[in-house]
């Protein structure tokens, strides 16, 4: 197949385009080489193996200029959950309307399409409440208290970036009903080699990771008890090509699944798995009283659904994920505790933060 990834040149597009290639298949990019993302924006383009063509998504020529192509996978989207809130608009256009020229561009040329979205449409976490019980063989937390999110569950978003990914959830529907093969993918945390260390808003285990580096304390911000669901991209790679090869009937579309381990790691774990991760470091753990807007306490995949398509199960364990992240990355450039300290004090300037 020919298959159009949007955003391939970013961290999990590359390690999808490289498992697409070696199945056989031919790849193009749409992608932006968006500074934030990419340190050394030839370098990306250079290591991904097809046609990069260097675009916005949210254009609409840009679209009428490709080739069509057999499936599209949209992955291209602003992720930064605090900086959503005041990059507001630019979010919209990016992870709205791109996501609906990425849908119209499937129609146009009858070709499936697999949608990144984001657990981050279920917002906060749920707890039991009176009289309810936790379904068997879903992680609930320490107390087993927390329900692990389903498809189902009503959106909720606390951010203006889990808005973008719902509002472009029910666009990618609204315009592919009927017409083609669809997807929706909610990733949890995830982690692997290539992500952009530099960035700021890749993620809590980029930030430990800049700290070990560099001998500082594990700052967590709270107590620590707030629980993720770190998957590997390896395993969100396999999710994405089984949707390739498994389309849903159009009937059927779009076909939403969740994507994650369904393991719950406060960061206190998190944070210990790291400094074991680290070779010949130790460092202490600190907390720091600060709250980012849009953040949420806790996170976790209810897999049942993708169990129940056959779909393949997580083969990474969380521990095993995490100490892969940091040992494949730990002689990487890029790592910058500063990064991580600016953008909070962007946040605190902005009125961001509690
Ligand atoms: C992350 C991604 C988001 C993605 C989502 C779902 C960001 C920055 N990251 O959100 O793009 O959509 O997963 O895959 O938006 N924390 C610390 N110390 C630190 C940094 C963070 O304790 O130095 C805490 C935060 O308060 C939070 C948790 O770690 O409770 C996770 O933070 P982070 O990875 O930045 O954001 P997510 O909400 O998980």
């Amino acid at each position: 197949m020919k298959i159009l990834i949007t955003g391939g040149a970013g961290f999990i597009g590359q390690h999808l385009a490289r498992s697409l290639v070696d199945h056989g298949h031919t790849v193009t990019a749409l992608d932006s080489l968006d500074g934030q993302v990419h340190q050394d924006p030839a370098e990306a383009a250079q290591r991904f193996p097809g046609e990069v063509v260097l675009g916005d998504v949210a254009e609409e020529p840009v679209w009428f200029a490709l080739d069509p192509h057999d499936a599209i996978v949209h992955l291209a989207a602003e992720t930064g959950t605090a900086q959503s809130m005041y990059e507001i608009d630019h979010y919209r256009r990016v992870n709205v309307d791109g996501t609906r020229l990425a849908a119209e561009a499937a129609v146009r040329w009858e070709a499936a399409i697999v949608s990144l979205s984001s657990r981050a449409v279920y917002g906060e976490g749920r707890k039991l409440g009176p009289g309810e019980i936790l379904p068997a063989g879903v992680d609930g937390g320490e107390d087993g208290t927390l329900i692990p999110s389903t498809e189902d569950d009503e959106h909720r978003p606390v951010s203006v970036y889990g808005e973008t990914k719902s509002e472009a959830e029910r666009i990618l529907a609204e315009v592919t009903v009927g017409h083609v093969p669809a997807a929706v993918i909610r990733p949890q945390n995830v982690i692997g080699r290539g992500q952009a260390l530099h960035n700021p808003y890749t993620g809590v285990l980029a930030a430990f990771l800049a700290r070990l580096k560099d001998g500082l304390p594990l700052t967590l911000y709270g107590d620590g008890a707030q629980t993720r669901d770190f998957v590997h991209v390896e395993d969100v790679v396999a999710l994405i090509e089984w949707c390739l090869e498994n389309p849903a009937n159009v009937s059927d579309s779009p076909r939403t699944v969740n994507c994650g381990c369904g393991v719950r790691t406060t960061l206190k774990e998190l944070a210990q798995y790291a400094i074991d991760a680290a070779p010949g470091v130790d460092v202490p753990i600190e907390h720091i009283e600060v709250r980012r807007a849009g953040d949420i306490d806790h996170a976790c995949a209810d897999l049942r659904r993708l169990r129940s398509l056959g779909a393949p199960e997580p083969r990474w364990s969380t521990r095993d994920a995490i100490a892969d992240f940091i040992k494949s990355s730990w002689d990487k450039k890029g790592a910058a505790p500063e990064a991580w300290d600016e953008a909070l004090q962007e946040l605190k300037a902005r009125g961001l933060t509690e």
